[in-house]
């Protein structure tokens, strides 16, 4: 449920028209609400309660800025981080560093170090020689850091291969065969606190079995270390929840992922921990777009908004859908290709889709946009970096500035021996 909703024939986000934000701000412009991520903050919390007491990390990367994570901070979220930069955001946000997880499969030496002094709650490690130097870093500052192994389950998690991450050939985790034997020679390191496992299968999971399945694994694994002599305090069974895209779609919901954790975890007697991103943000926000031209084409006419790959990179990418819809329906539908001003075909959000009537001029937009949209964003084609606002009520605030193309060129120099 979100709460960008038609009253009168216009598309509000709450109480705010989304035309006046394109009047007052311009577009492109993605649009977040704060209702919306509260409720999905809430529906994820309570619908693993059923696992009992959980800690969870909002995953930054799926929507870094600075207002959203505000809003998580004060739904008692705390984040899993993937470069210093994210982690820095996670602090400034005013979420706590023993809240703060470090994931990621190349971390650097600095990016650790800078970990251990904000004494962040938790490394997730994912090779033993990370492991290595994360101990000697904390050894060398008379500390030891709070850490548990990344396992690769080798499950496949049924998504898009580009963001699949639990089989074996993915770059991430240690192959599970070699977890148990690894756990021994990192447990013994000074400098590490190695307090359990992490699992992340991959992204906008559909179905609840392939994670179901990896967590089998780790259970055994569990069972496993702890037969060796281990304390296991701590399983972190990452993110990955899909969220619809298209009307209509069904998604497991949170209760159902928590009944089916329950379950499996049942007597684990550990500290679980989720790292969600897309299924708090993505329905939480959308990328507002005005039609430039409606170009006749051969099979279909060309929408051509101002939005473009640069801006919402996730079609391009993934061949990912974003539903379409203009913020004025006029009633009538047609069949049309839609595209933004970039200088390649790959610019293309739809083809042949069905969509509501649109003229040059019209605004729209491309739902399900909170997630992974303006953080992917890039100025390609020297085109601005899109800006972001949050609605609140009958509210809203710009929470990211545009960008000006001849402000990113402001940071470039023509060294003097070119003439
Ligand atoms: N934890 C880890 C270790 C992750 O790598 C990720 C996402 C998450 C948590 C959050 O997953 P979520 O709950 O959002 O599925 N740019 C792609 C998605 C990449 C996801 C990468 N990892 C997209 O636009 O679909």
């Amino acid at each position: 449920m979100d709460h960008f909703t038609l009253r009168s024939g216009e598309l509000y986000a709450e109480d705010v028209p989304l035309a006046r934000i394109a009047a007052e701000v311009g577009t492109p412009v993605y649009v977040y609400s704060r209702a919306t991520l509260e409720r999905h903050a809430r529906v994820f919390r309570d619908g693993l309660a059923a696992a009992g007491q959980v800690r969870l990390a909002y995953a930054i990367k799926a929507n870094p800025n600075l207002a959203v994570l505000r809003v998580l901070a004060n739904q008692g979220y705390g984040a899993d981080v993937v470069s210093a930069g994210e982690m820095a955001r996670a602090l400034a946000a005013g979420m706590p560093a023993a809240g703060i997880v470090f994931s990621g499969v190349g971390k650097s030496r600095a990016e650790l170090a800078k970990g251990l002094e904000a004494r962040i709650g938790q490394f997730n490690i994912e090779l033993e020689e990370e492991g290595r130097v994360l101990a000697a870093l904390a050894v060398a500052r008379g500390m030891r850091a709070d850490a548990v192994l990344r396992v690769n389950p080798d499950v496949d998690a049924g998504t898009h291969a580009k963001i699949s991450t639990g089989r074996k050939e993915n770059k991430f985790g240690v192959p599970i065969s070699e977890a148990p034997a690894m756990f021994d020679r990192l447990a013994d390191l000074d400098g590490l606190a190695l307090r359990g496992v992490a699992i992340h299968i991959g992204s906008q999971l559909q179905a609840l079995a392939p994670l179901e399945t990896a967590y089998r694994r780790i259970g055994r694994l569990v069972a496993e270390l702890r037969a060796a002599g281990h304390s296991i305090d701590r399983v972190d069974l990452g993110g990955g929840l899909g969220v619809p895209y298209r009307p209509g779609e069904e998604y497991p919901a949170p209760a159902a992922l928590g009944a089916m954790v329950a379950e499996v975890t049942r007597d684990w007697g550990v500290e679980l921990m989720f790292e969600p991103g897309r299924v708090i943000a993505g329905n939480a926000g959308v990328l507002l777009t005005q039609v430039i031209w409606v170009k006749p084409g051969v099979v279909h006419p060309y929408v051509i908004v101002d939005a473009a790959m640069n801006d919402l990179a996730r079609p391009a990418l993934y061949d990912a859908y974003h539903h379409f819809e203009a913020v004025r329906p006029c009633g009538r539908r047609m069949t049309a290709n839609i595209a933004g001003p970039v200088c390649e075909s790959g610019d293309t959000f739809a083809m042949g889709r069905e969509i509501d009537v649109v003229a040059s001029g019209d605004l729209a937009i491309f739902r399900t946009a909170g997630a992974y949209g303006a953080t992917m964003a890039s100025s390609y084609n020297s085109r601005p970096l899109v800006p972001e606002v949050m609605v609140d009520g009958d509210r809203y605030a710009v929470v990211a500035d545009r960008i000006a193309a001849e402000t990113i060129m402001d940071a470039e120099r023509v060294p003097e021996w070119l003439g």
